[in-house]
């Protein structure tokens, strides 16, 4: 389930040790300096762990430049402000095994178990040691090269989660992350965008970048998370005393108090653990939960929690042997933007994307990101060649970050936009952020009919994209409800069509006709309505008739639509009001079985639509996770959805407090671990199967 990084690259010989040497040395030049990167997190740790398999075998041929060994990878500037403690860097593990053999290696150095060990995430920010003397922020040092800092005091006020007084007049050192939370980078790009500046890759450099910057016109707030607090080496007072012998639970408990902010207020907050089994799976938990933190992270921290074992393990010259990281596999990769594509959708929206030099990203291989629409194109500045950072963690469709602007070598392209609709070749609609055809949905007819016969929608067996072509080319078809006149011998017209084919096809045409409501509304591609939106507004309102009495004020009132989406939905049902008006006479089915119709005039009530009549699900959440087998096997993910909603329940795609449960098939990941986390009951499909029992489809 944690996600082991690829292993350490083969270095075949002295050249490519020394090319290695090199390429690692100008990478934590950058990073460390707020610069973007040229190789990614993934590459960099194994050209790192290559240099030093090298290095064991071959020590006679060692480079002094070499960064293994050093802190920072000695990539890091000097400052003038000495640490009172030196601040060491951290060694990592990569695996379930690496753990084991590190706990092992702690407790032959101590002579003892320890008595706890905690678990905490690996924050990707920049490490900064912060000063308060007497109950007042003095002072901010960066890392440096671990020995003495830059003063960098003067972002104090642009940082949340520092305080400038304690409620206690204390002397205290607390070191931790100074990042930007995913919402404060969304920020710090709009605001540079504004100022023409060019947007920050990745949080980190932007980050390393804002800290060190001291006259722009503009403020990026960050965010500090403190992970060790000291006492001043002078400081012989009690407070200073507490701070010495305390566990290290405890004593960020205290940095707590204070009104210092600590992981201790997000899910991935520290845990102690007894045991390497309770250790890892701890690591585990807190992987899992690494999609929906505030902030990135780059793995997890464990540490002996007890004062006495700290001291006992003691400090190698890089990095201290009471502690580990965990490293997870970066979700940040770095690869080329090759060219983009301008897509027709079944609305006519015309949708950029990116084709990426194909990449491994948390587990998937990318060669496609979304760009979301020309104008943030053309504010990320991207051009063709760019080698671009690319982010996908979890179920995050992938999107591309930025262009690595320093990287530039002159010979890339800018990107052309299309100056006519890249299907028909006829004009634009460029008045809105996302263009459009100005034939808006007619352009988009082909995908429209291949959409509305999909197995989710009407479910038409045997019409694929050969036979649509010819309904739309042969004039037989122009929106869907024309699917429904279509005659046998109208079929037979088509180019290769049999007898049989035709009977089949005019076979599944009458059984889509009685398909549920909630078929049949998604089958008409509303925008801002997919299938999950399309149930709940078929069970909201229980009739077609009712869904298009609908006013913006009564379709904001289905869940999850507010009323700027109820807006365009309810003029996209307007100009659907022709196909709407040829499926009823065509004889289509337009009610929602289980729905009392006119409900949604009353009350609502908490759970499921408004005028659902009770199920085994009422007022549960339900998610589902994995491959479903036994009698749900052959069930797609939008049809075990609808059995859920049919039961009574609300089908979710994301794991919460709030989920009621979860049914877990095989190869469940990162869901399955946070039910668990979270106390949520699991089901087996089968067990869920016994659950819904007469509600099965046949
Ligand atoms: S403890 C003396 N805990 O990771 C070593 N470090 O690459 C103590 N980091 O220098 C480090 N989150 O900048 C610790 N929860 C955490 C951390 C953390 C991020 C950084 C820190 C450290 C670097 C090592």
């Amino acid at each position: 389930m944690t996600e082991t990084p690829a292993p350490a690259a083969v270095l075949a010989d002295f050249d490519a040790y020394a090319q290695a040497v090199e390429t690692v040395a100008a990478a934590a030049r950058a990073y460390y300096g707020g610069a973007d990167s040229s190789v990614d997190d993934d590459t960099y740790d194994r050209l790192l762990r290559g240099i030093g398999v090298y290095e064991s075998e071959h020590p006679d041929q060692m480079l002094a430049e070499s960064p293994v060994g050093k802190v920072a990878a000695g990539a890091l500037p000097t400052g003038d402000v000495p640490h009172t403690v030196p601040m060491l860097s951290i060694d990592n593990v990569f695996d379930p095994e690496g753990l084991v053999a590190w706990v092992a290696s702690l407790e032959r150095r101590i002579k003892r178990a320890p008595a706890a060990l905690t678990v905490e995430p690996k924050m990707d920010g920049l490490a900064v040691a912060v000063r308060y003397r007497d109950g007042r922020l003095d002072r901010l040092v960066t890392r440096g090269d671990g020995i003495a800092g830059e003063d960098v005091s003067h972002a104090i006020g642009t940082i949340e989660g520092l305080p400038e007084r304690l409620p206690e007049p204390v002397s205290i050192e607390i070191r931790g992350e100074v990042l930007l939370t995913t919402e404060q980078f969304e920020a710090a790009n709009e605001i540079r965008r504004e100022y023409g500046a060019t947007v920050f890759s990745n949080p980190r450099s932007g980050a390393a970048g804002t800290l060190r910057a001291k006259d722009r016109p503009y403020v990026v707030p960050m965010t500090f998370y403190g992970y060790v607090a000291l006492p001043f080496p002078d400081d012989d007072s009690p407070f200073a005393e507490e701070l010495r012998t305390a566990d290290h639970s405890a004593v960020m408990a205290r940095v707590e108090e204070f009104g210092v902010l600590t992981t201790g207020r997000t899910a991935a907050r520290l845990r102690v653990c007894a045991t390497v089994e309770e250790v890892q799976a701890a690591v585990d938990e807190i992987a899992a939960l690494r999609a929906e933190l505030p902030f990135g992270i780059d793995g997890i921290v464990i540490k002996a929690d007890a004062a006495a074992d700290q001291r006992d393990a003691g400090n190698g010259s890089r990095a201290p042997r009471w502690a580990i990281a965990y490293k997870l596999a970066a979700v940040h990769k770095i690869t080329k933007l090759i060219g983009v594509d301008w897509a027709v959708g079944r609305t006519g929206v015309i949708a950029p994307r990116a084709i990426l030099d194909p990449i491994e990203i948390d587990g998937s291989l990318v060669g496609f990101a979304t760009l979301h629409n020309p104008a943030d194109i053309e504010r990320r500045g991207l051009m063709i060649g760019d080698q671009v950072s690319v982010y996908k963690a979890g179920d995050i469709i992938p999107r591309v970050e930025a262009p690595l602007v320093h990287v530039r070598t002159g010979a890339e392209t800018p990107i052309e936009f299309p100056t006519a609709c890249p299907q028909c070749g006829g004009e634009l609609d460029t008045t809105q952020q996302r263009w459009r055809c100005a034939q808006g949905r007619a352009c988009g007819l082909q995908a429209g009919i291949l959409y509305a016969v999909g197995r989710d929608q009407l479910d038409i067996e045997g019409i694929g994209g050969r036979i649509v072509t010819q309904l739309i080319d042969t004039g037989a078809v122009a929106d869907v409800a024309d699917l429904f006149t279509l005659t046998r011998d109208r079929l037979l017209t088509l180019d290769r069509m049999g007898d049989k084919v035709a009977d089949k096809l005019i076979a599944g045409i009458a059984q889509a006709a009685t398909q549920p409501l909630s078929r049949v509304l998604c089958a008409l591609g509303v925008r801002l309505t997919g299938r999950s939106m399309s149930r709940r507004i078929a069970r909201h309102f229980g009739t077609m008739d009712a869904i298009r009495a609908a006013d913006v004020e009564q379709m904001a009132r289905v869940e999850g639509i507010g009323p700027g989406k109820a807006t365009v939905i309810v003029a996209e049902l307007a100009e659907l009001a022709d196909v709407i008006d040829k499926l009823v006479a065509a004889g289509v089915n337009m009610t929602e079985p289980g729905v009392t119709p006119g409900a949604a005039d009353e009350p609502a009530e908490a759970g499921a639509g408004s005028g659902t009549e009770p199920g085994p699900l009422t007022g549960k959440s339900v998610v589902v996770t994995g491959a479903m087998t036994g009698a749900l096997a052959a069930l797609s993910r939008n049809e075990m959805n609808e059995l859920i909603e049919r039961a009574g329940g609300t089908a979710s795609s994301s794991v919460s407090k709030k989920t009621s449960l979860v049914v877990a098939g095989d190869k469940a990941g990162s869901k399955r671990a946070k039910a668990e986390t979270l106390g949520i009951p699991l089901l087996t499909p089968e067990e869920f199967a016994d659950l819904v029992g007469t509600l099965l489809p046949a």
